[in-house]
């Protein structure tokens, strides 16, 4: 059995975001459920009242603070939702052209994961660039209809998490857990 885990996760009001903390709080986890405005999410407010009738607490805050070290257990792991469109090594084909602001934000976010996995790694830090995959949400629409749910797409991301290793630091994957080249 896995020990009880305390998971922060921002952008949590829709989308992938709620779908990891809906899977994590069912789950046992202890998550802290992090977005712009919490009192005006109502599926975090209902799934907040539902998990905390159950057996686990699950709390709802406003993300400000920066990472702190109180947070951070022996096995501590930092997942960035990246995208297969940060990868400069792939020439993407219609729909997902020409988007080069969010391509270049989630090439930068890849950097970043590179830099905090590097020093971080004699602290037990496993940090991690992942692409969910092309999902049913606001964001994914604006491409079409992808076949993939949030849901799905999170326990396939939640799986690499669970099994990642120390080897893993610093990498980049999909969802299937394969590395992707940056
Ligand atoms: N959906 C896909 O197909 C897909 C594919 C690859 C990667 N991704 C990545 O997956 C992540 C989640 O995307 P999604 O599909 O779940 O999108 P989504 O349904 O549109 O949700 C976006 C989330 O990000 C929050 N957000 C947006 N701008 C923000 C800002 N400036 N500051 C703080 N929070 C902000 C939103 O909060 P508000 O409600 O307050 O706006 C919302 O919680 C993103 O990093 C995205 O790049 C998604």
């Amino acid at each position: 059995m896995s020990p009880p885990r305390t998971v922060l996760v921002t952008g949590s009001n829709r989308g992938i975001g709620f779908a990891f903390v809906k899977q994590l709080a069912e789950s046992g986890a202890t998550v802290f459920a992090c977005c712009r405005s919490p009192s005006q999410s109502d599926p975090l407010q209902q799934l907040s009242t539902s998990i905390t009738n159950g057996k686990t607490f699950s709390s709802i805050m406003r993300a400000q603070a920066p990472l702190d070290k109180r947070f951070i257990s022996r096995k501590a792991q930092v997942l960035n939702v990246s995208s297969l469109l940060g990868s400069l090594s792939w020439t993407p084909e219609p729909p997902f052209t020409m988007c080069s602001a969010y391509r270049a934000s989630k090439a930068a976010m890849n950097m970043i994961t590179r830099e905090y996995a590097n020093h971080l790694k004699d602290e037990g830090f496993i940090f991690l660039s992942v692409c969910p995959g092309w999902v049913q949400t606001d964001m994914g629409d604006l491409f079409g209809r992808s076949p993939n749910t949030p849901e799905m797409s999170v326990q396939c991301v939640l799986n690499i998490i669970d099994t990642a290793t120390s080897e893993d630091n610093g990498k980049y994957k999909n969802f299937r857990n394969q590395i992707v080249d940056f």
